[in-house]
């Protein structure tokens, strides 16, 4: 456009001498439609440039809300109760049969993120109310028992897994509940009467469970 503008100028400044005046006039008249369409243009350009300028903070806003939104996230993570735990029973050899039913207190920790399991008497208490998931594992080599143990909620029987062992090799029985908590509810391993549990350096009979979520 500059470029077309100054062209009809040179033009027009070479027309001066000698040229008709009908010539001169258009001349300049094209010069003035030239300077109309510049004008039109930057209106034009005004209005997009307005355009973007909204736009841009528009997300200016969305990008300051979307910072806060990840800010409240990461601190709503860094302040979440973390509880983890894996234990194995850590005897070597058999426990059981008994005539009364024994909570199992897996004392080899393998993992216990928040302290919340107790290897001295197996039981792990509810640090928060919320979605749990406990599972265990239980092995068994006595010829002619039973292997197996349950799992307790406040003293009360959720679920439980057993096996008859017509041969003295390795049998592993498992089981394992998601359970909806309050805080301080108390969850732990029993081993019934009659059942048998065995266990060696390899962490054959393990117990172990995590927060899902808090609610
Ligand atoms: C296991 O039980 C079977 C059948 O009752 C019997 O034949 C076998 O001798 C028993 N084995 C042992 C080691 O007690
Ligand atoms: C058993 O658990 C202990 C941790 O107490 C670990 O050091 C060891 O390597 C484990 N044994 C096997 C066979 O995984």
């Amino acid at each position: 456009m500059k470029v077309s503008i100054a062209l009809l100028m040179l033009c027009c400044l070479s027309l001066t001498d000698g040229q008709t005046e009908v010539q001169e006039e258009n001349c300049k008249l094209n010069i003035w439609n030239e300077v109309r369409d510049v004008r039109d243009m930057v209106v034009e350009l005004r209005v997009k440039l307005d355009m973007v300028m909204n736009d841009n903070s528009r997300l200016n806003e969305r990008m300051k809300v979307s910072e806060t939104q990840l800010e409240e996230l990461k601190r709503e993570n860094a302040e979440q109760t973390k509880v983890a735990f894996s234990a194995d029973l850590g005897i070597r050899g058999h426990l059981g049969p008994q005539t009364n039913a024994i909570t199992l207190a897996f004392n080899n920790v393998l993992t216990n993120i928040g302290n919340n399991y107790n290897p001295e008497t197996g039981l792990f208490t509810a640090p928060v109310k919320g979605v749990y998931y406990f599972r265990f594992t239980i092995c068994g080599i006595q010829i002619n028992k039973s292997t197996g143990a349950n799992l307790y909620k406040n003293g009360k029987n959720i679920v439980s897994v057993g096996q008859w062992l017509h041969h003295d090799q390795h049998r592993y029985a498992s089981n394992g509940a998601v359970l909806q908590l309050e805080v301080g509810d108390v969850v732990c391993m029993k081993l019934l009467p009659g059942y048998t549990i065995y266990d060696s350096k390899d962490n054959l009979s393990t117990f172990s469970g995590f927060l899902i979520y808090p609610i």
